[in-house]
């Protein structure tokens, strides 16, 4: 059956998801990380691809920009398309000044100004936190690696042109490693359908430290060590 979104058919997408936000990216881990990939659906642009990794069925799929874009997607491919876990692969903005530039960031949480922490149960707050097994996978792969990893909280916000800094400064006191727009929305509906999810981060640009900023054609090249430690997490 497919969705408004996903033309797909079900079984047409692996169980392992990769989720980057860009559809360019999706097109190019399809045709340079994954094996064999084939394209099964292209609705609005979003480009979704099966092939394998190392010989295990994976998918590719972009989210979009945003909890909004992001939530439509994932919630189908874990309620209509049989998908387990769900890997993003991005960017952030690096907020702590611990964070560079080309480092890796694996969210093992993510603050939010979203409301998909503060609507579904009244009254509550809910944390949104990665899964475990992909979060201990994704460590261990990334010392493996040789990337400059980091391990903590991310914030996910509705917002890229933020008018508040006192916002990022709050932030930045409570540890948080970076900002994007997606991953608390990924582990919000991870939790609703009884899934699995992680992010895993490459900084893009950093909101205090001057003059680091990746263009957009190194953000679309320099993602190699971000996706085999996302691959290894997700087949974990
Ligand atoms: N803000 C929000 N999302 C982002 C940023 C940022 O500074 N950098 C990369 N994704």
């Amino acid at each position: 059956m497919a969705t408004p979104h996903n033309t797909a058919e079900p079984g047409d997408i692996a169980p392992l998801v990769l989720m980057p936000g860009d559809p360019r990216r999706a097109a190019r881990i399809a045709e340079g990380f994954l094996t064999d990939a084939t394209l099964v659906s292209e609705v609005r642009g979003i480009g979704a691809w099966t092939g394998t990794w190392n010989g295990t069925p994976m998918s590719v799929m972009a989210s979009g920009m945003g909890i909004a874009s992001l939530s439509i997607y994932a919630t189908e491919l874990y309620r209509f398309y049989g998908v387990q876990r769900i890997c993003r692969v991005g960017t952030c903005g690096g907020l702590s000044p611990d964070v560079d530039v080309r480092d890796v960031v694996v969210a093992a949480s993510a603050h939010t100004n979203n409301g998909c922490a503060s609507l579904p149960v009244p009254g509550a707050s809910l944390s949104m936190t990665a899964s475990f097994d992909m979060l201990r996978a994704a460590v261990d792969a990334s010392r493996a690696s040789g990337a400059t990893t980091h391990v903590g909280s991310v914030f996910s916000s509705d917002f890229f042109y933020t008018t508040r800094p006192e916002v990022t400064e709050g932030l930045i006191k409570v540890g948080t490693l970076g900002v994007e727009m997606e991953a608390a929305g990924l582990y919000g509906c991870a939790m609703a359908e009884g899934k699995e999810a992680l992010a895993v981060l490459t900084v893009s640009d950093h909101l205090t430290k001057d003059g680091t900023d990746m263009s957009a054609a190194q953000r679309e090249t320099s993602f190699s060590s971000a996706l085999e430690i996302a691959a290894a997490a997700l087949t974990a």
